[in-house]
């Protein structure tokens, strides 16, 4: 709840005046290890070649841009095919400033019924819920995170949502749930006439197969992903989803006009181009998971098996925003996600997480030895 005392002569919607904005903290640190983004910037070849490509835009910024970012979705087609050797065309994709633009969209063309999703889970689901004004239920986790999938199944008969949502690997757990739960997951909203939207922000770094390979079966399904993770360009904003055609369809209704702008297509287009490159660096980041997380557990602490570039780990013997603050003192920022006796770290380059390793050490042992 925000404490803001809103001035009365705005008339600001009722339902929006308890709620705080999204804001994981943007300040300066040695090692921001935060957001979940990727530590490797793109390359110099690429950066000339977008720089080269938007310049050729920019000669034709007079005009809007492509509407319906036909060639941009082509692109991501073609991307998800050769990961996950599926046959899609761009017509089975919409593309949008970020996942979280996305969501909203999802929200805004099918939120009339509730929404369902299972918490601890990706944050700004109920936040965009609540801005839409569509009802959130929280269906809730087992205590060690994993999904209670009868519970699930239980609670999409009750609820009878509109959209449910499955995040996998999880934010902020990285914990994934299975093809085969999720196919069960799909059969339960198709019989209320649901959509499941699975959100696979992370997808790249997990050894599971994408929710995609379901599409052909399942018409009720919907996969999210994102450039921002995996891919290292989350300051460009690309997002998209893959969905079957007809709910495709249903996304024009509620994107405005040339929401994506001629310069982010351009730029998307040209890394998707050098995708080997900006892909190269994920199995860096797996290698480099389990090294933390085995320096974790050597310190004495518990990590949750993760499958993304994150790890949630808890068992330190002080609050987690104590602890939040002593590293950011250390000049390590890490995320707080409000969850009891737990952290979230991203995980960073060499450097970046050797510094985690050691400030946490100098922390934990009160010497850094
Ligand atoms: C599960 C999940 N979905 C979506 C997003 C939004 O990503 P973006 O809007 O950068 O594509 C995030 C970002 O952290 C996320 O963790």
């Amino acid at each position: 709840m925000s404490d803001q005392n809103w001035p009365l002569w705005m008339p600001l919607r009722d339902d929006l005046k308890p709620l705080s904005p999204y804001g994981a903290p943007q300040v300066p640190a040695q090692a921001t290890l935060n957001t979940n983004e990727s530590p490797y910037p793109p390359s110099p070849a690429l950066a000339q070649a977008i720089a080269d490509r938007v310049y050729s835009v920019a000669t034709n910024l007079n005009r809007y841009p492509d509407r319906d970012a036909v060639t941009l979705r082509g692109a991501l087609a073609k991307f998800i095919n050769s990961l996950s050797d599926t046959s899609f065309g761009a017509e089975e994709i919409w593309a949008a400033n970020g996942s979280n633009e996305i969501i909203q969209s999802l929200f805004m063309a099918f939120g009339e019924r509730p929404a369902l999703g299972f918490t601890p889970s990706y944050s700004m689901h109920p936040l965009i819920a609540k801005v839409i004004g569509t009802k959130w239920n929280d269906g809730g986790r087992r205590a060690d995170f994993s999904l209670d999938l009868a519970k699930a199944i239980s609670d999409i008969a009750k609820v009878k949502p509109g959209l449910t949502f499955i995040t996998t690997p999880n934010n902020p757990t990285g914990t994934t749930v299975t093809l085969a739960e999720i196919e069960e997951l799909l059969i339960a909203t198709g019989k209320i006439n649901g959509l499941l939207i699975v959100d696979e922000a992370y997808a790249e770094f997990s050894d599971q197969s994408s929710a995609v390979t379901l599409l052909a079966k399942y018409s009720n399904l919907v996969v999210i992903r994102t450039m921002s993770k995996a891919f290292a360009f989350a300051g460009a904003r690309l997002g998209y989803l893959v969905a079957n055609k007809e709910l495709v369809s249903a996304m024009f209704l509620v994107r405005l006009p040339y929401h994506l702008s001629s310069l982010t297509q351009a730029a998307a287009e040209v890394a998707l181009q050098y995708q080997s490159e900006l892909l190269g660096n994920v199995s860096t980041l797996i290698d480099s998971r389990k090294s933390v997380v085995a320096a974790l557990e050597e310190l004495g602490l518990q990590v949750i098996p993760s499958q993304a570039n994150f790890i949630l780990f808890s068992g330190f013997p002080m609050e987690p925003a104590q602890l939040w603050r002593q590293m950011l003192d250390r000049g390590v920022l890490i995320r707080d996600v409000g969850l009891l006796a737990h952290l979230r770290m991203t995980i960073g380059n060499e450097a970046e997480n050797q510094k985690f390793i050691q400030a946490l050490q100098e922390i934990l042992n009160g010497d850094g030895q």
